[in-house]
């Protein structure tokens, strides 16, 4: 961004990364965000990524409360910051994502109007994901997902009984060009998701902020997001990033 327009926006936006999660399913025994996929932790990943795309003056970090090892990657990730000055805040997680993410948004500093909400989990998102979802904003979207179309046939099911044991049977095939994977990072109007935050209540159904958005009535729009954006959930997934890290994302790597 080097027009003045492009750096006022870049003043007025802030990015969150939710890191507070403890990577049960992972199963390294540390929180995810430190597990570290080509020598380094996810969290320095996914920071790197946010401050090369530079279009956010300031981050919110949520970290597991009383984590200093990640507290500590963010001050060294600030420092290092690629040739785009960046403060980097620390926030306290809560018990769900949804809670860390509303500890975020009670952190936020008065100058921000647009906030991109980013799971720590995706560590390798490429700057042009982050570049199409602000500048969807810029459009004037209240609301931006970065998705990308389903592989595998999906089906609805719901519980029944067969001989007496549980199981599902199928109730539908929604048409698979209808259909789209929704990935981070999820860019917002602050006013508007906030104005959802206090007109929806709480509910453990929505899984992210685009859904409170819908379920608030406001518009969400799409733009492209990359099989680079694949969230780090289980064993395999960690292999899969090594292997990009290793291979097409080479590039990226930065000793330190
Ligand atoms: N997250 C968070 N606070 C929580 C739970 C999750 O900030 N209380 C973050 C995670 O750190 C992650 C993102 O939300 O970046 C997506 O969550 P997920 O992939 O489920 O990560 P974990 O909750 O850490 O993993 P698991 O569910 O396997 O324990
Ligand atoms: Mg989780």
């Amino acid at each position: 961004m080097d027009s003045s327009q492009g750096n006022a926006a870049r003043s007025a936006t802030a990015v969150v990364i939710v890191a507070a999660g403890s990577g049960q399913r992972l199963g390294h025994g540390i929180p995810k965000a430190r597990v570290p996929p080509a020598g380094q932790p996810i969290l320095a990943h996914a920071l790197r990524g946010v401050i090369a795309a530079n279009v956010a003056a300031q981050i919110y970090v949520c970290v597991p409360v009383g984590d200093s090892q990640l507290r500590e990657i963010c001050a060294a990730e600030e420092q290092l910051n690629d040739g785009h000055p960046v403060v980097i805040h620390t926030v306290h997680g809560g018990a769900s994502r949804a809670e860390s993410v509303a500890n975020a948004l009670r952190a936020l500093e008065p100058s921000i109007e647009r906030v991109l909400i980013h799971d720590a989990a995706r560590p390798l998102v490429p700057v042009e994901v982050f570049t199409r979802v602000c500048q969807a904003l810029d459009g004037g979207a209240p609301a931006v997902i970065p998705v990308i179309s389903v592989v595998d046939t999906i089906k609805s099911v719901e519980p029944v009984l067969l001989g007496g044991a549980e199981a599902y049977r199928v109730t539908g095939t929604p048409a698979r060009d209808t259909l789209r994977a929704v990935q981070t990072p999820q860019g917002f109007s602050l006013h508007a998701l906030r104005e959802a935050h206090s007109a929806v209540p709480a509910q453990d159904d929505i899984t992210d902020d685009a859904m409170l958005m819908e379920r608030a009535g406001v518009d969400v729009y799409v733009v492209p997001g990359s099989e680079y954006s694949h969230k780090i959930t289980s064993a395999s997934d960690l292999l899969l990033a090594e292997a990009w890290l290793e291979g097409p994302l080479a590039p990226r790597w930065v000793e330190g």
